[in-house]
């Protein structure tokens, strides 16, 4: 028996019809004889369901989830998103050229970023509020060069300072993001000077406060101490403003189910959202993993198996470079074996073809596989900084994307060629 993790009250998208793991009711088997291995594919279902729970959720107050593009920032899964009413949250150049491309309304979109560089900023002054509802600011140099640009450029922006609440958000130490020893944001100190010293520029207004404590969170109590500090910041910002701020950003963060992990209860979540921030005219939340990891999966074949006394190990056609995050932060994802047909699970560590013993997908892992070429495998939730994350290491194309939505099959990503890779060497 399998278990296959799912989003808090999500559907669950991926599941076994007459022995053969299917997405929505299509068997992965089909797809991979369509588009080949390796191949993610991802459920518009899943996407659709955990949109609505966020939503649903937060029912009552004023609103805008800004989807964290870094994700999964396929065109398509963009375009998806937004068809729903999501904006998004871009942390560079290229991601706000894809919300562009996109057609994501400019009025629901954020620019975070530690380092925006002064031509990309540039580039986007161009454009009415810098083609974004608001930017949000991660240190005193940047404003000051946010506030000479627009002074000079005749520019209008919105901004908010992005502050670093100094929250341990009790999630792996390597995508924890709000403590002080933690590059991301401004301290309040550094907040409320900014605020004395340029108080309302003729370009440059103050509109709002943003935080990001970290990702994968499966406790409130972050949450809840975080927000606490921003609301008293806000009250704070605002009696040297001599205005109310237009909204607060409270970033992404929300934890799903890869192993055993509880996810928080959604309507905790708004219960907290709720006590704090009662009275802001806008409330926008950064969610990604939350929206893509369960609607993903990564379908590999087997190539070879080898075994040693007791050792088995079983090597797919996926590496490292096609999803990082076991190599990178010994993350768990679920496998499931494309086929059930009753055989035995036995213990097997289960790697890919890079050179690299970090390359691994799971270790002594109980499967029901035999190890023989051809054999194929989904590794789940990998929706979430799956793709996106994906290198040519090794010089591996970076595989095909699959999207199956409302019974539609469509390949969002053509599978890359050796001349891809080559393209920009001038040879
Ligand atoms: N907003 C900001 C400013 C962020 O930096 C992030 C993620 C999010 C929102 C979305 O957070 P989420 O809802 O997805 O937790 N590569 C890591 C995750 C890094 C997250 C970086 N920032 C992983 O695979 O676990």
């Amino acid at each position: 028996m399998i278990r296959i993790p799912t989003l808090p009250s999500a559907e669950q998208s991926f599941f076994y019809r007459n022995g053969r793991l299917t997405v929505d009711g299509v068997a992965l088997d089909d797809l991979v004889e369509r588009f080949g291995s390796p191949l993610y594919v991802y459920s518009g279902a899943s996407i659709r369901t955990a949109y609505a729970a966020i939503t649903q959720s937060l029912r009552g107050l004023p609103l805008q989830v800004c989807y964290a593009v870094k994700a999964n920032s396929n065109l398509h899964i963009l375009k998806l998103l937004s068809s729903l009413g999501a904006g998004c949250d871009l942390v560079s150049y290229g991601e706000w050229r894809r919300a562009e491309l996109a057609k994501v309304p400019q009025g629901r979109r954020v620019l975070s970023g530690v380092a925006k560089t002064a031509k990309e900023l540039e580039a986007l002054f161009k454009h009415k509020f810098a083609g974004v509802y608001s930017i949000h600011v991660e240190s005193a140099m940047e404003f000051e060069l946010i506030i000479l640009m627009a002074n000079a450029l005749k520019r209008e922006v919105r901004v908010a300072f992005r502050y670093n609440p100094d929250v341990d958000a009790r999630t792996l130490d390597k995508i924890s993001t709000g403590r002080k020893k933690d590059k991301f944001g401004l301290t309040r100190e550094e907040i409320l000077d900014l605020a004395i010293t340029y108080g309302d520029d003729d370009f440059v207004r103050i509109e709002g406060l943003s935080i990001h404590i970290g990702s994968q969170i499966t406790n409130l109590k972050p949450y809840d101490h975080a927000f606490e500090r921003l609301a008293d910041l806000k009250t704070e910002l605002e009696s040297h403003l001599g205005r109310a701020l237009s909204y607060v950003d409270l970033g992404g963060g929300i934890g799903v189910r890869y192993r055993d992990e509880h996810p928080i209860s959604l309507a905790r979540y708004a219960s907290l959202v709720k006590k704090h921030f009662r009275k802001v005219p806008r409330i926008l939340i950064e969610p990604g993993r939350s929206l893509l990891a369960s609607a993903g999966a990564l379908v590999s074949e087997v190539v070879y198996s080898k075994e040693r006394g007791a050792n088995r190990t079983v090597i797919l056609d996926a590496g490292m470079n096609d999803l990082v995050r076991p190599a990178l932060y010994d993350a768990y994802h679920e496998i499931a074996p494309l086929k059930q047909d009753g055989s035995k699970p036995v213990k097997w560590d289960v790697v890919g073809g890079i050179c690299e013993s970090t390359d691994y997908f799971a270790k002594s892992r109980m499967l029901a596989l035999e190890g023989l070429p051809g054999e194929r495998v989904a590794i789940l939730s990998s929706g979430a900084y799956g793709f996106s994350m994906s290198s040519t290491y090794n010089s591996r194309p970076r595989v095909a994307e699959v999207l199956v939505d409302r019974g539609k099959v469509k390949l969002i990503r053509k599978r890359e060629t050796f001349q891809d890779l080559v393209k920009h060497e001038n040879f």
